[in-house]
């Protein structure tokens, strides 16, 4: 982190010493370089849009791009639970060409909880600021310079903003229905600025436990849920999963522990929900390895597994980019269809979903470039 906030700790101190000399009346708060790029930054970041709540960011991003002259769709997300108000993809594009060759991608939504936007200096904090507001927006932007300056044209390049990409991706699933297909789709997520050559797999699955209730003084009259599930919990925590060169290690985070309901009572009911990071095969394989390990543990309790998929390869072919390999998931495996995939965007994923979520300016505006040169790159 130090290496990254050195070069814009001094290009801030230059840019206060030349306004210094230029407009000694401004002070340096009010006199911050405020950019289309920033404002369009910020009003995202402003408005919370946890999944389930992408109505509003989502309404703001039609405004925005009907006003930027875009011909724009939106696709209905059924509701989750907590929230019953209308969720939307938006789908953008110049002119009256719905097809188009490249589409720039990513999802609307951010993790809890909100935290609001604040500029200091050259950072930007605030849920979103990285995963993935930085990339919406620059995004956006870069699809804007390059049209402004001819050097796209209509039915080149869409936009399409998704919602859920946090939890369940259903919003990006949902995009399937568009009845589109596209030759490149440029998916923006924290990857500071680097290509992924490709993300690990995952699949989840939650372990449950049924016990007997009773009085703690009698615990032969009752079956403890606590206590069956804790020797599989272990077993897990020491299991082999498979690995490989490229993803390294297999990883199995117990994300979640319930159980019981005072240290007094025997408990009657445990779970356990549980992520897994597969770095190698597709997740049946390291299903089965679990659901083994479970079964030797030798107590009876339910297992269930989210679908998950294996690792998943990622095109990084373009000439003056780093690659980068990332851990995370993304919505690339639940987009069909067999065009070429780019995983790129400002910011650095290990702030992302964190409480110091923070973005520098000079990467949002290296990012744009970025763009631009993914887009040119895909249209050659
Ligand atoms: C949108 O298009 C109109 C009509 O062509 C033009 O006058 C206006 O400047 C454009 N606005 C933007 C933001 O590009
Ligand atoms: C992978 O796991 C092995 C064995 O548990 C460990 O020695 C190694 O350091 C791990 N590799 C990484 C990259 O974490």
């Amino acid at each position: 982190m130090k290496l990254l906030l050195l070069p814009s700790l001094l290009l801030l101190s230059h840019w206060v010493i030349a306004n210094q000399f230029t407009n000694p009346q401004v002070p340096i708060r009010e006199a911050q370089i405020s950019t289309p790029l920033l404002r369009l930054h910020k009003a995202l970041i402003e408005i919370e849009s946890i999944s389930g709540n992408e109505h509003e960011v989502g309404k703001h991003l039609v405004s925005y791009l009907e006003s930027h002259n875009f011909t724009v769709e939106t696709q209905d997300v059924p509701a989750v639970a907590s929230d019953q108000r209308p969720r939307r993809n938006v789908l953008a594009w110049k002119g009256k060409q719905r097809k188009t060759r490249t589409l720039l991608t990513s999802h609307m939504d951010v993790v809890p909880p909100y935290w609001p936007y604040k500029r200091e200096g050259d950072e930007i904090w605030g849920r979103g600021s990285v995963d993935a507001k930085g990339s919406l927006a620059t995004q956006i932007i870069a699809f804007e310079e390059l049209y402004a300056a001819g050097g796209i044209s209509e039915g080149d390049v869409a936009l399409l903003f998704v919602v859920g990409e946090e939890q369940f991706g259903d919003g990006m699933k949902k995009a399937n229905d568009l009845g589109m297909s596209w030759d490149t789709v440029i998916f923006g997520e924290p990857t500071e600025m680097k290509l992924a050559s490709g993300h690990k797999g995952i699949t989840g699955l939650q372990i449950t436990a049924k016990g007997k209730a009773g009085h703690s003084g009698y615990p032969h009259l009752g079956k403890n849920a606590n206590a069956m599930l804790i020797p599989a919990l272990h077993a897990l925590l020491n299991v082999d999963l498979p690995w490989s060169e490229k993803y390294g290690n297999t990883t199995l985070n117990i994300g979640r522990v319930e159980g019981g309901v005072a240290a007094n009572v025997i408990a009657e009911d445990a779970k356990a929900t549980i992520a897994i990071r597969i770095a190698d095969g597709p997740p049946e394989v390291v299903q089965k390895i679990v659901l083994d390990t479970i079964q030797k543990a030798g107590e009876e309790l339910d297992v269930t597994f989210t679908a998950g998929y294996g690792p998943v390869f990622i095109n990084s072919d373009v000439e003056g980019f780093e690659t980068i390999v990332v851990n995370y998931g993304t919505d690339i495996p639940n987009l069909e269809g067999d065009h070429k995939r780019y995983l790129y965007g400002p910011g650095s994923i290990l702030l992302a979903h964190s409480d110091h979520e923070h973005i520098s300016v000079s990467d949002l505006e290296s990012a744009v470039e970025g763009y631009k040169a993914l887009i040119k790159h895909s249209l050659k």
